[in-house]
């Protein structure tokens, strides 16, 4: 297939195009590399480095024949929503938007998209949750990502478009940024790597769902298959808090370094966990990677790098 992905110099979007240009796909990549690197886009890749809100991305369009635009661009950071709520709506409605007016302009058959199951439900009162729970999110990063939503299923009502909306839990592993604000098993894994004091803002009881990359990309390798479409949790069901994240880090890593707490975040979510009950019913997906090889793999990466 002839696939477009959008942030494929980001953590997630570069380990999508090295499996899809493994699986013999054509791939083209589109980066403004604002938080992407260049040095995490494969060679065999074309690169184009330009903004998804750009109105010449029509052009890139135009050339490429595009069977799948894999969607993974985006600000990815929710503080960074609550603090700029119009910024994140450029990128991340109007931006995306962009994309898929070219969709439709230009015969893209499939879109599979980077939704949030850790965001677009809010506080939840099922744990762990299905798709089906009510959707309240509580950030505009969470509204973002269910407004794309609500736009691919319209772009398939009136265009015909196919898609696939992958509510991705927290992401984590090798070329995540370790210097975000979010990532936490990165920031700490980093730290404790080199000496410093990881801070837990809060409690570090809030929980979240961790799912292992190489999880998320077979995800969006299913993606792919005629048959698969809507939206599916990319997740766990499993529930971790911040404080055994520490802990488990640190014995990984052999760190003295102590617990120690910091003010917490105001209006952060307490509690998400999120079930793949219907990826795994419908097209056998579930991940294979527990949190504890994860973990282990990602600490041996941040070693290298950091060598
Ligand atoms: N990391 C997670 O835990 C997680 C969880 C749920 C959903 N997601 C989503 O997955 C996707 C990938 O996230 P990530 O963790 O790899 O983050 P990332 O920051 O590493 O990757 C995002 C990429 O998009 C690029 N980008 C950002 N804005 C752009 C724009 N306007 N035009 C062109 N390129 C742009 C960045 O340069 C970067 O390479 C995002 O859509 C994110 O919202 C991530």
């Amino acid at each position: 297939m002839n696939i477009l992905v959008t942030g494929g110099a980001g953590f997630i979007g570069s380990h999508i195009v090295d499996k899809y240009l493994e699986l013999g796909h054509s791939v083209t990549v589109i980066d403004n590399l604002s938080t992407g690197k260049k040095e995490n886009i494969n060679p065999k890749a074309k690169f184009i480095e330009m903004d998804i809100k750009d109105e010449s991305i029509s052009n890139v369009f135009a050339e490429g024949n595009f069977d799948v635009l894999s969607h993974q661009a985006a600000q990815m950071d929710v503080r960074v929503s609550v603090n700029d709520p119009k910024f994140d709506a450029l990128n991340n409605i109007i931006g995306s938007l962009n994309l898929y007016e070219n969709c439709k302009n230009y015969g893209v058959k499939k879109i599979t998209f980077a939704s949030s199951g850790g965001t677009v439900y809010g506080e939840q009162n099922e744990f762990p949750c299905l798709e089906n729970h009510p959707t309240n999110p509580v950030s505009p990063y969470g509204i973002g990502k269910l407004t794309n939503e609500y736009y691919l299923y319209y772009y398939k009502q009136v265009y015909g478009i196919d898609y696939v909306a992958l509510r991705y839990g927290n992401v984590f592993g090798p070329r995540q940024n370790p210097n975000g604000e979010a990532g936490v098993i990165a920031i700490f894994a980093n730290k404790l790597i080199n000496g410093d004091q990881p801070i837990i803002n809060g409690d570090g009881l809030i929980t979240r769902d961790y799912v292992y990359i190489s999880d998320v990309v077979e995800a969006n390798v299913r993606s792919l298959e005629k048959e698969v479409n809507g939206i599916y949790n990319v997740t766990t069901g499993v529930e971790t808090n911040v404080n055994h994240i520490f802990k488990v880090l640190k014995d990984k890593i052999n760190s003295d370094l102590g617990e120690v707490h910091g003010p917490a975040k105001k209006g952060e979510q307490r509690r998400s966990v999120c079930s793949f009950e219907k990826f795994e019913i419908n097209h056998n997906w579930s991940p294979k990677v527990s949190f504890k090889e994860g973990i282990d793999k990602t600490v041996e990466y941040f070693i290298k790098v950091n060598k």
